[in-house]
C-alpha cells in the first residue's frame, strides 16, 4: 500500500519526512522553553532557537518608529525587567533608579558589573575603544582623556562653535528650507573634526562626513561581512578613517605638517604624564579619536535637532527664553563670539537643554555585563548576561517625572532625584564630553532663539 503510494506520489516521502522533522524541532524547542522557564529568571519571549528576538529587533531598528519600539514594547508588556535574546546573546533591561543606583555602584566598586557593547560595534570602534574596553585599561584610557576636556579647553572650544553656527546659520535666510537634522550633522561633524584633528574643510572633512555616517549606519547592523551588507561597508569606512588619521600623524611626525592645537597633538605630546604612567599608543589615540567623533556627532546633532522642535512646539518654553536670550545678546553677544560666562548667566536655556535631554533620550539604554551571578529587581541574573538599564524609560517614567510627556523645563530643579537623569550616564562611564554638550546646546539655542525672526516668514508676509 505504501509502496503503491510512493509509486504514484514521489512527494509523499519527502512530506511525511519534513512533517516528522518539524514535529521534532517543535517538541524540541517545548522542552527547552520549559527547562529555560525556571522561577526566578526575568519574563521574557526566548523567541526562535538560536536567533531569539534578532529579527523582531532588526525589524524595529528599520522600522518608522525606531529601536526603542521593541524596548517600549516588551516594558508594557512584561514590567520593569525583562530579558531578549539577541545576536545569540541574553540581554536583559531594567527601568528603575534603585537598580540603575546598583549598577552602577557596584561597576565603580570594580565588581559585579562592567560596560558592554555588541561585539560588531566594538569591532568598528576598535578594541582599544573607551567604550569598549574593560576595567583596568578602561581606566587607564579615560585618564589619559580626561585632561583633554579641562574647563580652558572647553572655553576656547565655546568660542570655536560659535563660530561655527554663526557661519552656518548665516545662509538660513527667510523663505529658504533648513532642514535642523542636516544642518545640525554637518555642523556637529565640523566641530569634532576641527577640535579633535583639526580637519576645518576641504575633500577630508568631506571624506569624513561620509565615512562616520557609514561607521554609525554599521553600529545596529548584522555583523555579516558580505560586500553588499551595511556592516561590511561600516568596516571599510573604519579602514578609510584609520588612514586619514594615520596620515595625519605621520605628517606631524615628520615635520610635514605645521603644529596644531588639537586634542590629537595633546595625545602625540603626552608621551609621559607626571605620574609616570605612559601615554597612549599609536593605536589607542586611533581608535579614540574615532570613538570621540562617535560618541559626539550624533549624539550632538539629535539633541539639537529634538530641542529646537520642542521648544517650537511650546510657545510659553519660546516666549520666556527669548526674553532671557535677548537679556544676554543685550549685554554682548550680537558683536561678539559667546563666552563660558555668558552660558553660566542662562538658568532658563539650560534647564530647556536638560528637558530636551530627558524627554529625547538620544542614549536610549547603558549597556553593562554581569561579571558574576546576582540578583536585580527580585530576578536571577547569570554571569555573562547583558544589562541594559533602560534610561528612556526611567525619563519617562509618571512616579519619577510628572506628566513626562509634556515639555516642561520649569520641572528642574524640584524633579532631580538621583539616579533620575541619565542621559549621559552615571559614575566611572559618565559622557566625558558631558559640559561640551550641553555648552554646544546652549549656543546653538541661543544664535538660534536671537535670530528666529530673521528665519520664520511671519503669516501674511
Ligand atoms: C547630547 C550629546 C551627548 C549625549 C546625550 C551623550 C551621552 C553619552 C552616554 C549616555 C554615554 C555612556 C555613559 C554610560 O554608559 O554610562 C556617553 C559616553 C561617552 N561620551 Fe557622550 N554624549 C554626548 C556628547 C558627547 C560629546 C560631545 C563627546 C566628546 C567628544 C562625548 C564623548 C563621550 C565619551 C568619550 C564617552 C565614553 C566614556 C567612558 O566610557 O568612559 N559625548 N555619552
Amino acid at each position: 500500500m505504501l509502496s503503491h503510494l510512493v509509486k504514484e506520489h514521489p512527494y509523499y516521502i519527502i512530506c511525511c519526512y519534513v512533517g516528522l522533522l518539524l514535529l521534532f524541532l517543535l517538541v524540541c524547542w517545548a522542552l527547552w522553553c520549559k527547562n529555560k522557564s525556571s522561577i526566578g529568571i526575568p519574563p521574557g519571549n526566548r523567541g526562535l532557537p538560536f536567533v531569539g528576538e534578532t529579527l523582531q529587533f532588526m525589524a524595529a531598528i528599520n522600522s518608522s518608529k525606531g529601536v526603542y519600539e521593541f524596548v517600549h514594547a516588551r516594558r508594557l508588556r512584561y514590567g520593569k525587567c525583562f530579558k531578549a535574546k539577541l545576536f545569540g546573546e541574553t540581554h536583559v533591561f531594567i527601568s528603575s533608579r534603585e537598580s540603575a543606583k546598583v549598577i552602577v555602584n557596584k561597576e565603580n566598586e570594580g565588581g559585579k558589573f562592567s560596560k558592554s557593547y555588541i561585539k560588531s560595534i566594538a569591532e568598528l570602534l576598535g578594541r582599544d575603544s573607551l567604550l569598549c574596553a574593560a576595567q583596568q585599561h578602561h581606566k587607564l584610557i579615560r585618564a589619559r582623556l580626561f585632561s583633554l576636556f579641562s574647563t580652558d579647553s572647553l572655553s576656547s572650544f565655546v568660542q570655536l562653535f560659535d563660530s561655527l553656527v554663526l557661519q552656518a546659520t548665516r545662509t538660513w535666510t527667510c523663505g529658504s528650507v533648513v532642514v535642523i537634522q542636516d544642518e545640525t550633522l554637518k555642523l556637529a561633524c565640523k566641530a569634532m573634526c576641527k577640535m579633535l584633528i583639526s580637519i576645518e574643510s576641504g575633500q577630508e572633512l568631506v571624506t569624513m562626513h561620509n565615512e562616520v555616517a557609514r561607521l554609525c549606519e554599521a553600529m545596529l547592523a548584522l555583523p555579516v561581512r558580505l560586500p553588499w551588507t551595511r556592516f561590511y561597508k561600516g568596516l571599510q569606512a573604519r579602514k578609510r578613517i584609520m588612514n586619514i588619521l594615520e596620515k595625519n600623524i605621520s605628517e606631524r611626525r615628520s615635520g610635514i605638517a605645521t603644529h596644531h592645537v588639537d586634542f590629537l597633538q595633546q595625545l602625540l605630546d603626552n608621551k609621559l604624564n607626571e605620574d609616570g604612567v605612559p601615554g597612549l599608543t599609536d593605536r589607542e589615540i586611533k581608535d579614540n579619536i574615532l570613538t570621540m567623533i562617535i560618541a559626539g556627532q550624533d549624539t550632538i546633532a539629535n539633541a539639537m535637532t529634538w530641542m529646537i522642535k520642542f521648544v517650537d512646539e511650546n510657545r510659553q518654553v519660546f516666549n520666556t527664553l527669548m526674553k532671557e536670550q535677548l537679556k544676554i545678546e543685550k549685554n554682548g553677544s550680537r558683536n561678539s563670539y559667546l563666552t563660558l560666562e555668558a552660558l553660566n548667566e542662562m538658568p532658563y536655556a539650560s534647564k530647556v537643554v536638560k528637558e530636551a535631554l530627558r524627554k529625547a533620550s538620544v542614549v536610549q539604554w547603558l549597556p553593562r555585563v554581569a561579571l558574576e551571578d546576582c540578583v536585580i529587581e527580585g530576578f536571577k541574573i547569570k554571569k555573562g548576561w547583558n544589562i541594559n538599564i533602560d534610561a528612556r524609560s526611567i525619563h519617562h517614567d509618571p512616579t519619577v517625572h510628572k506628566d513626562p510627556d509634556v515639555f516642561n523645563p520649569s520641572r528642574f530643579p524640584a524633579e532631580s532625584k538621583p539616579y533620575s537623569f541619565l542621559a549621559f550616564g552615571m559614575g566611572g562611564r559618565t559622557c566625558l564630553g558631558k559640559n561640551m554638550a550641553k555648552a554646544m546646546m546652549l549656543v546653538f539655542l541661543h544664535r538660534f532663539i536671537t535670530n528666529y525672526n530673521a528665519y520664520i516668514q511671519v503669516e501674511g508676509d
